[in-house]
């Protein structure tokens, strides 16, 4: 549930409802040059760097938006993207 609609924008919007990641957007510099914005996978990071990332004010030049959530939420979404395979088949 939290990782569908955290407070906030939902995980599964940008890294998709597998969280195994997906291409957000793909759009072209004034140089002509292909960019793409992925999200990445986040099924196979540490819970350590996965609540750094949620805990860390992301800058003006961050794409994935802050959130301010609980210890026991961030451990929720964890166990549920790291373990998404043994409840939905
Ligand atoms: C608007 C799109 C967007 C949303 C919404 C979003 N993310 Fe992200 N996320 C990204 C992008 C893009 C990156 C890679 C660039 C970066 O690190 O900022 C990323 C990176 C991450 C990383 C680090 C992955 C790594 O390997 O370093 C984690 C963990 C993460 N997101 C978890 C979440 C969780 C959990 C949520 C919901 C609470 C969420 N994200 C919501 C776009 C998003």
């Amino acid at each position: 549930m939290l990782y569908k609609n955290p407070r906030g924008i939902g995980c599964i919007k940008c890294h998709n409802e597998d969280a195994k990641g997906k291409l957000i957007a793909t759009y072209k510099t004034k140089h002509g040059e292909i960019k793409k914005i992925i999200a990445p996978s986040i099924t196979k990071i540490s819970y350590d760097d996965f609540k750094a990332k949620l805990t860390k004010v992301s800058d003006s030049r961050s794409i994935m938006p802050s959130y301010f959530l609980t210890n026991d939420e961030m451990k929720q979404i964890y166990f549920y993207i790291t373990h998404r395979d043994q409840y939905e088949q």
